[in-house]
């Protein structure tokens, strides 16, 4: 393709785009931490803002509440069965209430309707920061170190989605118009389980009708090497309470007779797992969908290399899981199962003798296409109710759930998405799939019906949900620069 005067913008204002992500990342916009609620919205009219000065329409900030997303469940109750949380609260009808951080909406129509829609979606929140001792630099004063921008939200999701601001602004800036029509959404909740989101997809669902769907939350698999994402694990999110006895009890005058939920936590989720990896809830596999024949080939001549993996990006001393599956194939198309962590109980300095009363876990598994949330979520419950330890009683709830998916391929936006990323690194792109969750992708398919390119533009040791999380700012410029090329050639398509 031509040299575009969208791409030279793009570059003559890179340094900008970049001041002001710095700006973004400064707003502490931590989904879960009710504390955060006031930065979570500072973020999303940061986002708006960037979206008007790109030059789009109908900027606003959709307000979410969770009444909206309980209907939505009653309709497809494969997600978010859980209906208990700390910050649901009654309203006036009985029903829960929480009011959702906004979602930014954004839209510019006027290339017409012989062109395509694209959908633009992206998340503005981010993980905790915390362990903060573990930072280089304050996790929301962002940092450059040798071509690699540190700070929380860098890659995941606020780089890449201020990707996507800017390559409309270039396009919109130097070319005056869009090739394409474009509708723009971003969440705040992603990082949370997106129930706002998937109520808004389920009942304004014509609100976001377009053609195709493009996300940049993923990663590249391997530096220089562009690569589009294909399918994603599911995940169910849950809340194990053991509880014991009435009271905490000393525990020396009751140890022995009282029965310790903290010891009943860890029975029970070490017969979740087995010790070759398998999970051990009945049933949990059945109706797994493997990868094809062409795909684990496919994945077989990727540059991986397990030694490395294992020992720059793990640093553990072994790799665990199921060995007759490949490390690719264990966290991109096997389920599993990990403890978040434990809560309760004596944590303080030194030692408090004490039989806590009760104990919690966070526990989740990762969930493969053909395994729906709803259906692991009452296995792995009827499993845990059969296994409970003497003398406590369990609970289990569902926190957040998202269901697995594959997109697919044969469409002309994956064709405009392969030659974009051609053009500005110059290498075929290599297809993989992702081990994480992005939970809206799914409704995107089952809902709206449309195909989702997902070109991600992290690395693998960009360190997401971590200490020290960063993006290299190479990859921010070509992906503004591919996102620009990738609507251009997606207006030809169709
Ligand atoms: N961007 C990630 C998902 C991701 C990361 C996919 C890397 C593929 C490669 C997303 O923000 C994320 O972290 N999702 C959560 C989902 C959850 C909290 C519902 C996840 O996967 O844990
Ligand atoms: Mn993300
Ligand atoms: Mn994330």
């Amino acid at each position: 393709m031509a040299e575009m005067a969208a791409v030279g913008y793009a570059r003559e204002n890179g340094a900008r785009f970049v001041e002001e992500l710095k700006d973004l990342l400064r707003i502490p916009s931590v989904s879960t931490d009710p504390e955060h609620a006031a930065d979570v919205r500072r973020a999303a009219e940061f986002v708006a803002d960037g979206l008007r000065g790109a030059g789009l329409e109908k900027v606003r900030l959709i307000e979410i509440s969770v009444e909206a997303a309980e209907a939505a469940e009653t309709q497809i109750p494969s997600r978010n069965d859980s209906k208990k949380s700390n910050s649901q609260k009654s309203n006036s009808k009985g029903k829960k209430a929480r009011k959702g951080h906004p979602l930014v909406y954004g839209e510019w129509m006027g290339a017409g309707a012989g062109k395509p829609t694209i959908l633009l979606y992206g998340h503005y929140d981010v993980q905790p920061a915390e362990p903060l001792d573990e930072w280089k630099n304050p996790p929301f004063e962002p940092e450059e170190r040798n071509g690699n921008l540190y700070a929380r939200g860098a890659v995941d999701d606020k780089g890449q989605m201020w990707i996507h601001v800017k390559a409309l602004e270039s396009l919109m800036k130097a070319e005056g118009a869009l090739p394409v029509n474009v509708r723009v959404i971003v969440e705040g909740e992603e990082e949370v389980g997106g129930e706002g989101i998937a109520a808004f997809v389920r009942e304004h669902g014509e609100q976001l009708k377009a053609d195709c769907a493009i996300v940049s939350d993923t990663d590249m698999f391997a530096p220089d090497l562009p690569t589009l994402c294909v399918g994603l694990r599911g995940m169910i999110y849950t809340e194990l309470e053991v509880r014991g006895a009435a009271t905490d009890l000393h525990s020396g005058m009751y140890g022995g007779a009282a029965p310790n939920p903290f010891v009943a936590v860890a029975q029970i989720i070490a017969q979740l797992k087995r010790t070759d990896g398998r999970i051990a809830i009945p049933g949990f596999y059945d109706g797994i969908e493997e990868p094809t024949k062409a795909e684990l080939e496919a994945w077989r001549s990727l540059p991986f290399d397990e030694e490395a993996y294992r020992a720059k990006q793990v640093g553990s001393p072994a790799l665990t899981g199921e060995r007759m599956f490949s490390v690719l194939e264990r966290t991109w198309a096997r389920p599993t199962m990990d403890v978040h962590g434990i809560e309760g109980g004596f944590t303080g300095v030194g030692a408090k003798t004490v039989i806590p009363a009760k104990a919690t876990a966070k526990i989740s598994f990762r969930l493969v296409p053909g395994m729906e949330p709803a259906i692991a979520f009452s296995q792995y419950k009827a499993f845990v109710e059969q296994i409970v330890p003497e003398g406590v009683t369990a609970e289990v709830r569902l926190i957040h759930s998202g269901d697995p998916f594959v997109v697919s391929t044969d469409n002309p936006f994956i064709g405009a998405a392969t030659t974009a990323l051609k053009e500005v690194f110059g290498k075929e792109t290599v297809f993989v799939r992702g081990g994480g969750s992005i939970p809206i992708i799914g409704d995107l398919a089952n809902v709206l019906g449309i195909p989702t390119v997902m070109m991600g533009f992290g690395l693998p040791d960009d360190n997401l949900h971590a200490p020290n999380e960063k993006f290299n700012l190479s990859n921010f410029h070509r992906g503004v620069e591919s996102l620009v090329r990738f609507l251009t050639l997606a207006g030809e398509a169709r």
